[in-house]
């Protein structure tokens, strides 16, 4: 199938292709000018208007390459509502998990859930993700919290990628919360266990007073290096652990969080190639300090952002609130926050060869949005995305665009 996207008020694309990532004092050379869009099969053929078996009328409209939301804990089981509302009438949070809540919650809910009904949450929650622009996502374990728990979940991941549209990487989160009956060390014995059994593509930690130390992110990294993995971390969420330079030393993908980043490790970090992944979601619902974000961009890191989408701290699947909050609360422009969005999420997910970008035969993956892409932080709360084409084909329409493709 071929698609023709003519006439769009803007096209965005990067300033040159090929770019594996574009650091964030960069992201001003990101180009959003008129233009077309031509797809041939499942890739981007080229920029310019042709005859096509689909041809759509992008008048007024953005084009961007679909989002890339490199950080999820699909999938999934329940929510935890009643535990927002006892979080925002202002119960403490010790409070909360000595009553069952927190992340044990969620792991009852997990074991208590048959794997359909798993699936059937965490599909759907796909589909929202595809409807708000996400076309690739990440997912994680983590809410197994034992050695059988864990492992199904990273079952249960994959068998997640193989029922949704977008393609999926999972992280296998096996050191999330220190499981009842172990120490931090302990638990490390069975994670390393899980990571050499387990089929996952990263490996993630909850370094955090309250979690995993650094002595075993290092231990993680170690595990990573031996095992192939891309090693990804939650880090300086709710205290400054000064994890970021040993995620460093073990060649990190992501530092995830840093809502709390000690100041003397923005610029080690800006000089890496370890994204900084940063989840306004989490630090709104969750009331969380707001990460440095002007001054990691001014220094040039892989910014990135993402959901966060986890029934804890960010039930949120839209990644154009993400970009709306990264605008207001991190003072970022439209630009920077789609380059967080798109091509630096794609970085993290070790896809930028393929998706993320606008460029010619690169996976055709891309939203039509509704007005321009100035409208996407501007119109908070408004899902601006009024088309999405997953791998060349029309994966969803918004009924008030559907005028707009002619087949
Ligand atoms: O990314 N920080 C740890 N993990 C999740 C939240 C886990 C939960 O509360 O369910 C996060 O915020
Ligand atoms: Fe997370």
């Amino acid at each position: 199938m071929s698609v023709s996207i003519r006439g769009a008020a803007q096209v965005l694309r990067p300033p040159e292709d090929g770019l594996p990532y574009l650091r964030g004092d960069r992201a001003a050379e990101l180009t959003l000018e008129p233009g077309d869009v031509l797809l041939e099969g499942d890739a981007i053929a080229g920029f310019e208007a042709a005859d096509a078996d689909v041809v759509v009328d992008a008048s007024g409209c953005a084009v961007l390459p679909g989002f890339v939301d490199c950080h999820t804990h699909l999938p999934f089981a329940g929510w935890r509502a009643e535990e927002y509302e006892r979080k925002v009438t202002g119960v403490p949070y010790e409070e909360i998990a000595r009553l069952g809540g927190g992340i044990a919650s969620s792991a009852r809910s997990l074991g208590a859930a048959s794997d359909e009904e798993v699936l059937g949450q965490a599909s759907a929650l796909a589909s929202e993700l595809l409807r708000h622009g996400t076309t690739a996502f990440e997912g994680k374990t983590g809410y197994g919290l034992s050695r059988s728990g864990e492992a199904r979940a990273a079952r249960l991941g994959r068998s997640l990628a193989s029922r949704v549209v977008q393609p999926m990487r999972l992280t296998g989160l096996f050191a999330h919360a220190v499981p009842p009956g172990f120490d931090a060390d302990g638990w490390m014995d069975e994670a390393e266990a899980l990571a050499r059994e387990c089929d996952v593509d990263a490996l993630d930690i909850f370094v955090e007073s309250v979690a995993f130390g650094n002595e075993q992110l290092a231990r993680w990294g170690a595990v990573a290096r031996d095992t192939g993995r891309v090693l990804r971390a939650h880090v300086e969420q709710l205290s400054t652990m000064r994890s970021v330079p040993v995620a460093l030393e073990w060649g990190a993908r992501s530092v995830d969080h840093l809502s709390l980043i000690h100041p003397d490790d923005i610029a080690p970090l800006a000089e890496s190639e370890c994204a900084a992944v940063l989840l306004p979601g989490a630090e709104l619902m969750n009331a969380e300090h707001t990460a440095p974000a002007r001054e990691l961009a001014a220094a040039g890191a892989i910014c990135v952002l993402a959901t966060d989408l986890n029934p804890g701290t960010s039930p949120i699947a839209s990644m154009p609130v993400i970009v709306g909050l990264a605008v207001r609360r991190y003072g970022w422009s439209v630009r920077e926050a789609l380059l967080a969005a798109t091509l630096n999420a794609a970085w993290v997910l070790g896809w930028s060869d393929r998706r993320g970008s606008l460029e010619a035969g690169k996976r055709a993956d891309v939203l039509l949005l509704d007005g321009p892409a100035e409208h996407v932080p501007y119109r908070f709360g408004h899902n601006p995305v009024g088309a999405v084409f997953a791998a060349g084909e029309l994966a969803w329409v918004r009924p008030d665009q559907a005028w707009r493709v002619e087949r």
